[in-house]
């Protein structure tokens, strides 16, 4: 039977596993939608790539999202992509429901007391147009540590290569998370110090244990997961696109399907941990920078199964 529009899933894309932490406040505040988590991980990182490579890599996801898997809406579940091309897709897909991430450095704003925050990300989102302006209108109301974090998505990304974390692959998180946090000055609750710390990638999250470590107790983290669910609620409810709540809520993996263009044991070790998520829930695809070549090959996977 072919699904309602409303029963068709929820495309979510990330340069990689980063992705997955929102994709959980999703799945948290959207309990009777499907999804389809698309992990660009045989192209990560895309934080250090450039505007044009980002770019041509949001739009081959895009299409294939939607001519593949047929997509009701799409989040894009990573800062450098949304700053490098949200504009454009939304240009060339107007009637695809869009969501696109950037630092909550508003929300920090209202949440800190000592009006110093620190936002940290990839070098693509922290230096792009997007986020000037987002700081722009905001600089007045309060002081920003900004520190573009070479490495760090890409060092989370590879801690996740294996189910029990390899001590070389944690240590090297630390490292990087200790030269970047060092780097930014004081963090605490007094005067002068950075009292908020905004996650502007969706990476980050995952490093949440190291970086507490080293901001210590007191001192405010702001991700995106739950705010932008809450967008994609709305978003949904506004174009009357929201699965029916009466419906059954779908077993494990007809809700949840997770795709890599990387190596597949990553993913499922990242969603088993993260999501508790089986195994089979993931699955490996291609996604050439041209849509239709990755139609044809999903097509060509689809008669030889
Ligand atoms: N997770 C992504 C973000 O939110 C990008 C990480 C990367 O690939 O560099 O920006």
């Amino acid at each position: 039977m072919t699904p309602t529009s409303q029963q068709r899933p929820i495309g979510v894309f990330d340069s990689g596993i980063g992705g997955l932490s929102v994709l959980r406040a999703l799945q948290a505040e959207l309990p009777h939608e499907r999804f389809v988590y698309l992990a660009d991980s045989g192209h990560a990182p895309y934080g250090e790539r450039g505007d044009a490579y980002v770019a041509a890599r949001t739009h081959a996801i895009t299409r294939y999202l939607q001519a593949v898997h047929g997509i009701k809406a799409l989040v894009v579940a990573c800062n450098t992509a949304t700053a490098a091309a949200i504009h454009d897709v939304r240009t060339q897909c107007p009637d695809l429901p869009l969501v696109g991430l950037e630092p909550a450095i508003k929300p920090a704003v209202a949440l800190s007391r000592t009006g110093r925050i620190g936002v940290i990300g990839t070098r693509g989102t922290l230096t792009s147009g997007k986020f000037a302006l987002l700081l722009g209108s905001l600089q007045s109301q309060a002081e920003f540590v900004v520190q573009p974090c070479d490495g760090l998505a890409y060092a989370i990304e590879r801690s996740t290569e294996h189910a029990v974390p390899d001590a070389a692959e944690s240590s090297e998180v630390r490292e990087l998370c200790t030269r970047y946090i060092t780097a930014m000055g004081a963090f605490g609750t007094t005067a002068g110090h950075i009292d908020t710390l905004v996650l502007g990638c969706t990476h980050y999250v995952f490093a949440e244990e190291e970086l507490r470590a080293l901001i210590g107790p007191a001192v405010r983290l702001v991700d995106t997961g739950e705010p932008v669910a809450r967008q994609t609620r709305r978003l949904l409810q506004a174009t009357d696109l929201l699965a029916d709540p009466g419906d059954e809520i779908p077993a494990a993996c007809n809700r949840m399907q997770l795709i890599t263009t990387g190596s597949l044991l990553p993913l499922q070790a990242a969603a088993q941990r993260w999501l508790q998520l089986p195994a089979r829930c993931c699955s490996t695809a291609t996604v050439p920078a041209d849509g239709a070549g990755a139609m044809a090959h999903e097509a060509n996977r689809a008669l030889a199964q």
